[in-house]
């Protein structure tokens, strides 16, 4: 087994998953803001900090994702976090993409940026201790959208994102989020999904990445959250695994989902029904953000006095999560 493969198959295996902590500093610093922490580089650092030492994290989490800026910053006890990370048996991983930006000629659609460079930072990301990397595509839906044109530039630069990391000897997430923003229904949501996870596989395979050192990190296929009807737990989550039984080979080792904004608990049951909807070939994990580390933030609000609280409030939701798988 190559070590890209081991890697991605200790990812998503032994009931654990991979946190998401990598929001941009212009998001993280809206996310600090919204419960009342000044954003500043010291309260990110110390937000990451308190994540990572959540007491028994290992036990439910495989990876952590990083950011840039938390790659280069330090622990109080002047160890990095991907040392840190790699002490404790955690992954260290980073977002490389650089961001979502409007896509030429395409109104309302965005196209994620970042390959220029991206081999000599993936070079440099190895050196600093990384053993993963995360790209996120976004996919608005409307009643012309997604266009052909937003899906295939962003399945495009999600293959050769794939191929670089690969080359480098970083395993890919590649995750391609169809939003949940809107009122479509749970079909749309399912028909978006299915064209765009198909034309990411042929885009895959055309720049010869291999399926079996990557990680997919899709979203669950949900109606839109302004959506009238919105379908069952149970519902979602066997259209959810219909959807990628279409679409995903099975060499891939693990499917981790993104929240996308689903309340934490909603997003731990869907998780949990998915394991009852039969024996898949891939395993089927949660890398989510806001519903692994929303509780924690409101928890800590910045004051030392709720530090352990908030540590606490992750393990619920981690030890929730690896509970549900
Ligand atoms: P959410 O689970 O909050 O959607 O975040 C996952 C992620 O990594 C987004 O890029």
């Amino acid at each position: 087994m190559s070590s890209l493969t081991e890697v991605a198959n200790t990812l998503v295996s032994n009931r654990r998953g991979v946190l998401a902590a990598d929001e941009s500093i212009g998001t993280m610093s809206s996310r600090l803001e919204s419960v009342g922490v000044e954003a500043t580089d010291e309260n990110r650092r110390a937000y990451r900090e308190l994540i990572v030492t959540t007491p028994d994290l290992v036990d439910s989490i495989s990876g952590i994702i990083l950011a840039d800026d938390t790659l280069r910053q330090k622990l109080s006890d002047g160890r990095t976090f991907p040392e840190a990370l790699a002490a404790m048996g955690i992954h260290p991983g980073i977002k490389v993409d650089t961001g979502a930006k409007p896509l030429a000629g395409a109104p309302g659609e965005k196209v994620t940026e970042g390959l220029d460079g991206l081999r000599e930072r993936v070079a440099e990301y190895v050196s600093r201790g990384a053993t993963f990397a995360k790209w996120r595509a976004v996919f608005n839906i409307g009643d012309d959208l997604p266009s052909e044109r937003a899906v295939r530039a962003n399945v495009h630069a999600l293959a050769r994102y794939a191929g670089l990391c690969q080359e480098g000897g970083l395993v890919p997430i590649v995750e391609p989020e169809v939003l949940m923003d809107g009122s479509h229904s749970l079909a749309r949501c399912q028909q978006v999904t299915r064209v765009v996870l198909r034309s990411l596989f042929d885009e895959l395979a055309l720049m010869q990445a291999d399926f079996d050192g990557m990680v997919l990190k899709p979203n669950m296929v949900v109606a839109g959250k302004d959506c009238p009807e919105q379908p069952s737990v149970d519902e979602a989550a066997q259209t959810t695994v219909d959807t990628l039984r279409e679409t995903v080979p099975p060499s891939v080792p693990g499917i981790a989902f993104l929240s996308g904004g689903q309340n934490p608990e909603t997003a731990t049951r869907h998780l949990g029904a998915m394991q009852n909807c039969g024996s898949l070939p891939w395993e089927l994990t949660y890398s989510f953000g806001r519903a692994l580390v929303g509780p924690a933030l409101e928890t800590w609000r910045g004051n030392p006095a709720n530090w352990e609280a908030a540590q606490r409030a992750l393990s619920v939701r981690a030890v929730a999560n690896a509970a549900a798988r």
